[in-house]
């Protein structure tokens, strides 16, 4: 297992490509499924989570190929002409839960499914309730064997109203996909509104959807007998650009965030920003600084968009580690999601947890140590906090990073960081 070795210290200068959103590509990547025509998608993201969903959507019988494009970064086109099989196996779902996502469009198509129940997760229970409640809302049988989900829908699936008691991205996104080729009209009430539904739902349209309300609260979608080839850029990573935000600032740098958008995170820049975080747009994307010597401790509770988003919080925690004065941060999505605090707690950090929330009394500065990295954002705070820390970090079993991460390294030694990935012993 690969590790990453990084010697702190070095405030980061300069400018950092932004990727296309993890979390926006991957939901797209199951809507090529809707359609018998390809979809192309430009500014795709360059990693493992997307090649784990290539292997998933190849398995079902959509071929997919990439190819670099100069103007709109990675370019894929999925075709969905026919499909082979309606089976998402266990070793591929329990490799990402994302794979979930299949359920919707392949029950919409196909008129039945079988998805791998996704398991635990570092993070938390993670049902998927909310999406078989939906479904089910809209006419699907569904039944639980052998930890898979088996949906059919032998009449097809009928628009109905779906009241999520929650708000959940993953739920919000199968509803919208089942519903796009579902009989009737769709109203989706207490949906998720984050950056990448609205992505998601845009692209939809481009193949034909009938959606109504992107963006907001209540979702309106009447169903059509078919979608068509669409050709679709995926939305910049807000999370990526909140952490290299964040990277510039606990480094005491500056870096221009090229392609970030202020808008698509207005919540965290705010937060950033009474945190002592300078953030300005600038003609190719914005520049992120600490505003003055010292960070302020700030404190934060993480929601569902617009609010500060969970997918933030462990990078925040590590900003909040060297900030003058306290912050106490407490996560209300997903529980167990403070796994890299003893982590940061051995890199000298001061936190203490309960329950939900942890309380961070800043340093004047962290110390280099030996780190695990035991989930995506808790493998990317472990680094923003070696970055800044005195002395040499090794961070182990960073696969974690390489599902979300495009070419961190890479990206960040651009810009001055000391970092080097080694191979081997993890
Ligand atoms: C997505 C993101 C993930 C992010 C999360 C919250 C993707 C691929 N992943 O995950 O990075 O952290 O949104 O912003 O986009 N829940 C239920 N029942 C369900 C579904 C969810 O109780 O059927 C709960 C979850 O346990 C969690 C909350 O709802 O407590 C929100 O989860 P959800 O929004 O569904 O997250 P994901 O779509 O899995």
């Amino acid at each position: 297992m690969d590790r990453i070795w990084i010697k702190g210290g070095r405030p980061l200068q300069g400018a950092i490509q932004i990727s296309g959103a993890k979390n926006a590509a991957l939901p797209l990547m199951a809507a090529a499924i809707l359609s018998e025509e390809p979809l192309t998608l430009r500014n795709m993201p360059d990693l493992q989570d997307i090649r784990t969903m290539v292997a998933l959507l190849e398995r079902l019988g959509l071929p997919t190929t990439v190819e670099e494009d100069e103007a709109h970064g990675r370019l894929m086109r999925l075709d969905g002409a026919t499909i082979a099989d309606t089976c998402a196996p266990y070793d591929l779902v329990r490799k990402m839960r994302a794979s979930i996502l299949v359920l919707g469009p392949l029950l919409a198509r196909e008129g039945n499914a079988a998805v791998s129940l996704p398991g635990g997760c570092a993070i938390g229970t993670r049902p998927v309730d909310l999406h078989l409640m939906g479904l089910e809302t809209l006419g699907a049988e569904i039944a639980l064997q052998e930890g898979y989900i088996h949906a059919t829908a032998p009449k097809g699936l009928i628009g109905a109203e779906v009241v999520f008691p929650k708000i959940s991205v993953g739920a919000t996104e199968n509803l919208m996909m089942a519903a796009s080729l579902a009989r009737g009209t769709t109203r989706l009430v207490n949906a998720a509104r984050e950056p990448e539904i609205v992505d998601l739902g845009r692209c939809l349209q481009a193949m034909g959807a009938k959606i109504e309300g992107l963006g907001k609260d209540t979702l309106e979608i009447e169903g059509v007998p078919r979608l068509h080839a669409a050709d679709h850029a995926v939305v910049a990573d807000r999370i990526e650009t909140g952490t290299y935000a964040m990277a510039a600032a606990i480094t005491g740098g500056e870096l221009e965030l090229l392609g970030g958008r202020i808008d698509d995170m207005q919540a965290a820049a705010d937060i950033l920003e009474r945190g002592g975080l300078s953030l300005t747009a600038s003609n190719r994307g914005l520049v992120a600084r600490r505003a003055n010597e010292r960070l302020v401790g700030t404190d934060v509770m993480t929601a569902p968009f617009p609010g500060f988003p969970t997918d933030l919080q462990a990078q925040y925690m590590a900003l909040m580690t060297t900030a003058g004065g306290a912050a106490m941060i407490t996560e209300t999505i997903f529980e167990n999601r403070f796994m890299h605090v003893p982590e940061l707690i051995r890199m000298s950090a001061d936190i203490t947890v309960h329950t939900a929330s942890a309380l961070v009394r800043g340093r004047e500065r962290l110390t280099g140590a030996q780190v695990m990295a035991t989930d995506l954002r808790a493998s990317i705070s472990l680094l923003l906090a070696a970055l800044a820390a005195e002395g040499e970090t090794t961070i182990n079993r960073v696969y974690h990073l390489d599902r979300g991460y495009e070419k961190v390294e890479a990206k960040l030694a651009a810009c001055g960081a000391e970092i080097r990935r080694l191979s081997g012993n993890g």
